[in-house]
């Protein structure tokens, strides 16, 4: 009876999971989202309890305790995580979580195996399969969390032939299941263990550190896949679910951020690109973009903003790393109250995480109707006065369309260029993230403001 139930209310936890992520693709319903995930979340939590106590063979006071046991743990750690991370540390706070649901895949694994006395085929492929992908995610992980956070070299790792170590490693695996198949023993399951946690290090630690927003977000999907994966051990419905969906989201995620990039998933994968991921001051001459820039003083930009009727800001990058963000909400609210019309227009991969620029506009209270996204402005920028690029560079890259030899050629880019008049806004002539120069900055119609971000956005608002 009670566990009948707790299904019923699996169910509306898997719906409320799947409003959660409708929830969370706008930034108006992003707030509905969060909750019903957490509604969704905590029923999920109450009904596994329930379940637990129902089904144990000990008495449901040790059953309930021991559970409260490892909650307050959790709850209290991830309370004080949650609290102190900074909003810069949250890609390696995330590849460190996804770790724990490796090591938690690999674990139900091998006590799915260990406990269950009468495996049939099918069963011994799940726990096969969940301990591979849980390996691979836990030590993936790992190495992510630590190049991200600079614990490690972010470097790719070359080893040579690495791509055959990668295909070995999973013949090697083949093999495995063939013989655990054959003949069940703790061998084969440990011996592909090892290998599995070999080949997640090898695998992330051929990336460079550039890549590493696409490899978390697969790793995400890792974690997903694993722990669906332990969901069909413990005939958890939920954990299915739940398990596909953040499976099959990370994998479209990666795959979005990969199309902005104009990167192919399989070359992020097979690693060896992204060198440092920093920034390269390169003379413009060396690389054929050559001609004389314009500068501009805070002054003289907010002259222009003054007569315009029509302004877009790009932001980008440099916009987080200035924090300007507040500055640039204020100086949107006071040319929105002379009566200007301001817009923003943001490409998908701007700044380094996903929705990056949308999250530090929200912070800084930026109406949301006003933030558009890259195809939304695109055919408006060749009818708008002024284009502010605070902070962004290969986001507003031309050579992106014209020139196919360029290594960024292909991505699609804010056309700021079409625009009557545009302001860039940065520290100096270096490139950006791709390590391309960009002609933008030596166009007729395009003058340099040289800067902090910040302190210009702040001049100009003074000078209002
Ligand atoms: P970038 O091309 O990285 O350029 C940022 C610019 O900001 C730099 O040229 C830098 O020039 C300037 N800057 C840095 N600090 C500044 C400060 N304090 N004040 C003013 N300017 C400052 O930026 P983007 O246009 O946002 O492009 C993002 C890049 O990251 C793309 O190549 C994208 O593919 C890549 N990427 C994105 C993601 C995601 S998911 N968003 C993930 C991985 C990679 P100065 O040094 O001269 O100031």
């Amino acid at each position: 009876m009670l566990t009948s139930a707790a299904q019923g209310v699996y169910l509306v936890a898997a719906v409320l999971f799947v409003l959660s992520l409708a929830g969370l693709s706008r930034q108006e319903t992003a707030r509905r989202g969060n909750l019903l995930g957490m509604v969704g979340m905590a029923l999920a939590l109450i009904a596994t309890v329930v379940l637990s106590v129902d089904v144990s063979e000990r008495s449901p006071l040790t059953t309930l305790l021991l559970i409260a046991l490892v909650l307050i743990i959790g709850i209290a750690v991830g309370t004080w995580r949650a609290r102190s991370v900074e909003m810069t540390q949250m890609p390696e706070m995330i590849a460190m979580l996804h770790s724990f649901v490796g090591a938690a895949a690999v674990l139900v694994g091998f006590n799915s195996y260990l406990t269950e006395t009468h495996a049939d085929g099918v069963h011994l492929v799940e726990v096969f399969l969940g301990v591979l992908i849980g390996a691979v995610t836990f030590t993936g992980s790992i190495v992510a969390y630590l190049k991200l956070s600079a614990k490690m070299k972010s470097a790719p790792l070359t080893l040579p032939g690495r791509n055959w170590l990668n295909l070995g490693a999973l013949v090697a695996s083949a093999g495995a299941l063939g013989w655990f198949l054959a003949s069940p023993s703790l061998v084969p399951l440990v011996l592909m263990t090892v290998v599995a946690l070999a080949l997640g290090w090898h695998l992330v630690a051929a990336i460079g550190g550039g890549d590493m927003p696409v490899v978390v977000s697969m790793l995400n999907s890792y974690s997903g896949w694993a722990a669906a994966a332990a969901g069909f051990m413990l005939s958890n419905d939920l954990l299915i679910v739940t398990g596909a969906l953040v499976g099959s989201s990370g994998a479209i995620l990666s795959y979005i951020m990969c199309r902005a990039m104009n990167r192919s998933f399989v070359s992020v994968i097979l690693g060896g690109f992204g060198a440092e991921g920093g920034t390269v001051v390169s003379a413009g001459a060396a690389d054929g973009v050559q001609g004389t820039h314009t500068e501009i003083e805070a002054a003289e930009v907010a002259e222009l903003l003054k007569s315009a009727s029509s302004v877009v800001i790009t932001p980008g990058y440099g916009m987080a790393v200035a924090k300007a963000q507040y500055p640039v909400a204020d100086l949107v609210a006071r040319l929105r109250a002379a009566g200007v019309e301001v817009r923003f227009g943001v490409h998908p991969v701007a700044g380094r995480l996903p929705g990056h620029m949308n999250v530090l506009l929200a912070e800084a209270k930026v109406p949301y109707d006003i933030v558009l996204e890259m195809d939304e402005i695109n055919d408006d920028l060749a009818a708008t006065d002024v284009v502010l690029v605070i902070g962004a560079n290969d986001t507003v890259n031309p050579a992106a369309l014209e020139d196919p030899g360029s290594p960024i050629a292909g991505m699609p880019v804010l056309e700021v260029w079409k625009a009557k008049q545009v302001v860039v806004f940065k520290r100096s002539m270096a490139t950006g993230y791709a390590g391309v120069q960009n002609p933008l900055f030596f166009r007729e119609n395009t003058a340099m403001l040289f800067g902090d971000a910040k302190d210009q956005v702040e001049r100009i608002v003074a000078a209002l």
